[in-house]
């Protein structure tokens, strides 16, 4: 693509940033809808978020992501908030508007396309989610919103759990989260259950630890959803697999966040195809 005066911009605010891989996502969305647009990296200091928001808006940028530590942040920075944004607390895209930007979560409605990509319901369904961190929160969320039948949500630190399921089950207006400290997994009714991992552990460097390490445990899942996608195989995923069940990393929650995002601001559908294209290219990073 040639640099021209009609070029737009898009990027990602957050602090790190350098390991980002969405300016594959959407220089290749660019590339395939022939967008004269390009998507860059912003690394924010601490204490300039307003500053960058203000910025951005000056030099007119089209549309920004937003990652840690400023999913929170930034919120008070926006002239508009998406109610599921909203409700979730954390924005993690920004789309230009009159006078500023106004902020989506896409993180979540992309987590819930690539569950749809693979086959994976949650309406109905016994689920298991591990954490309750930032991400877990959101995914808590998702499964209240899309009909979950019972999600046991599961923390190394019980208040927390007990915080985001009060959060959670009066949001919705349905007592659906049952919060459990982590050791309680053996207390769990009897069932298979699809099981969403959402807590830091098993992230690189630290690949050989699972927040369950007991097979026991993995008996009773048939799914397993790692939100993390570095390594491409967790140890959550590996034990789920050796126990008979299937396991999807995150890399496809990543890739959909990005398509949402993509299509918040230029106003298009990509397609199937598009999106498999992405993510051959986003897959490359990792084998
Ligand atoms: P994020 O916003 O990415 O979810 P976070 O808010 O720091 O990150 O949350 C991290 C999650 O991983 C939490 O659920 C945390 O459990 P606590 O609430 O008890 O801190 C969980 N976690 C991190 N390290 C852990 C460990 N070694 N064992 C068990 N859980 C862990």
């Amino acid at each position: 693509m040639e640099i021209d005066g009609k070029t737009r911009i898009c990027g990602l605010i957050g602090n790190p940033v350098e390991h980002t891989l969405s300016p594959v996502i959407h220089n290749t969305l660019a590339e395939r809808f022939g967008h004269n647009l390009v998507y860059v990296p912003f690394p924010v200091e601490p204490g300039r978020i307003e500053d960058a928001v203000a910025g951005a808006a000056a030099l007119q940028i089209l549309g920004l992501n937003v990652t840690v530590p400023y999913k929170s942040e930034v919120i008070s920075c926006l002239r508009e908030v998406d109610p599921l944004a909203g409700a979730i607390g954390a924005v993690n895209t920004l789309v230009s508007v009159t006078g500023g930007y106004k902020g989506y979560n896409t993180d979540m409605e992309g987590l819930y396309r690539a569950m749809e990509s693979e086959g994976i319901r949650i309406a109905g369904e016994e689920i298991i989610l591990l954490g309750a961190g930032g991400a877990s929160r959101a995914v808590a969320y998702l499964c209240a919103v899309k009909g979950a039948g019972r999600v046991y949500l599961l923390n190394r630190t019980f208040d927390k759990a007990q915080k985001v399921a009060e959060e959670v089950n009066n949001r919705t207006g349905r007592n659906v989260i049952s919060p459990m400290s982590l050791e309680e997994y053996v207390k769990l009714p009897e069932g298979k259950y699809l099981a969403i991992q959402g807590t830091s552990v098993g992230l690189a460097p630290n690949v050989e630890a699972a927040v369950i390490e007991d097979r026991a445990f993995y008996d009773k899942i048939h799914t397993g959803f790692d939100l993390i996608y570095s390594p491409w195989e967790t140890k959550f995923m590996r034990l789920v697999k050796e126990n008979g069940g299937d396991a999807y990393n995150g890399l496809k929650m990543l890739l959909y966040q990005g398509v949402i995002a993509y299509e918040l601001w230029n106003q298009v559908q990509v397609s199937k195809e598009d999106a498999k294209v992405v993510y051959g290219r986003l897959k490359r990073h990792f084998v």
